[in-house]
């Protein structure tokens, strides 16, 4: 597995692979990988003949009082974790190397955007689609790999591709979760053992409102009502949104006869904010 960190570097070697007629996947990274991530790349791997993971913390995608600057970092193991599954090439740049000083173009989308993580990081979604833009014209891969678990994100890379006529499949994975039901996150580093506890609240919630929609409940503020309650039950947290949305569109809708989203943001402790969500279809009953 090599380690490179240049455009040019990442453009040979895609090259040569292309040249003998192999296949590219692409597994889009900000790191302190951890079995949500590995996943993903296990997927790429029996998918794909070659598998690019990248490696960057993508300053674009921060607001000015978000945790880009205290974003864990651990390339060495990284590389270990990415090695142990297969992974032929991680590109992991500076910022320098993706943002010249004369950068200045985005790709930038609406509707999709609005609501959600769109409200509370009004710049999250711009940064999202031009680095994904950036990483897709680099690597050029065949497939590229996404997890359920920022649901909005892969609604929007998927809408992205087909808008903008983008020659390659978004593959989506299922949410990873640690074994009492927290989706993995590398971001639950950030809690301590009273904190990690507290955010057990957001899966909790998470199966109450899929038990409630597979069960047969059709009107989403009953749902939304429900989960609400559930996380107010916890004192360490505080809701940023619990919200039932159209499935393509992310537009919240009230009444559930269509595939759906249910999607939640919860601060715990001021110190993290997390997410998770479910999918639900009615057809799938
Ligand atoms: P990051 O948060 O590192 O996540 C990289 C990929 O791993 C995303 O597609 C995310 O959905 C997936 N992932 C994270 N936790 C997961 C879990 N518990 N189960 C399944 N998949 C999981 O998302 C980003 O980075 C960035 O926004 C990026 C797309 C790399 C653009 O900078």
């Amino acid at each position: 597995m090599k380690i490179v960190s240049t455009v040019n570097e990442v453009r040979e070697q895609v090259k040569a692979w292309k040249k003998e007629g192999l296949s590219v996947g692409l597994v889009p990274t900000m790191g302190y990988l951890h079995e949500g991530h590995a996943s993903l790349m296990k997927k790429a791997t029996e998918q794909c003949d070659k598998v690019v993971v990248s490696i960057f913390v993508n300053p674009m995608q921060f607001g000015p009082n978000e945790d880009l600057d205290s974003y864990p970092r651990d390339l060495d193991k990284d590389a270990a974790l990415c090695e142990s599954i297969g992974v032929n090439l991680i590109f992991h740049p500076e910022a320098e190397e993706m943002y010249s000083p004369q950068f200045c173009s985005y790709v930038d989308m609406n509707v999709l955007t609005e609501d959600l993580c769109g409200k509370s990081r009004p710049v999250h979604f711009r940064g999202v689609c031009t680095v994904c833009n950036k990483l897709f014209n680099i690597v050029q891969p065949n497939k590229a790999f996404f997890g359920q678990k920022d649901a909005q994100q892969l609604a929007i890379i998927k809408r992205m591709v087909e808008d903008l006529n983008m020659d390659l499949e978004i593959v989506g994975c299922p949410i990873i979760r640690e074994e009492d039901g927290l989706a993995k996150s590398s971001r639950n580093t950030y809690l301590n053992e009273e904190e990690r506890k507290a955010a057990l609240v957001l899966s909790q919630s998470i199966f109450l409102g899929q038990k409630m929609a597979e069960d047969g409940e059709t009107d989403a503020k009953k749902i939304i009502a429900a989960m609400t309650e559930k996380i107010e039950t916890e004192p360490m947290a505080r809701i940023d949104y619990v919200k039932v949305v159209d499935g393509l569109t992310m537009q919240p809708i009230d009444v559930i006869d269509r595939p759906i989203v249910t999607a939640i943001a919860v601060y715990i402790n001021e110190k993290a904010r997390l997410i998770d969500n479910f999918h639900y279809s009615p057809e799938m009953q």
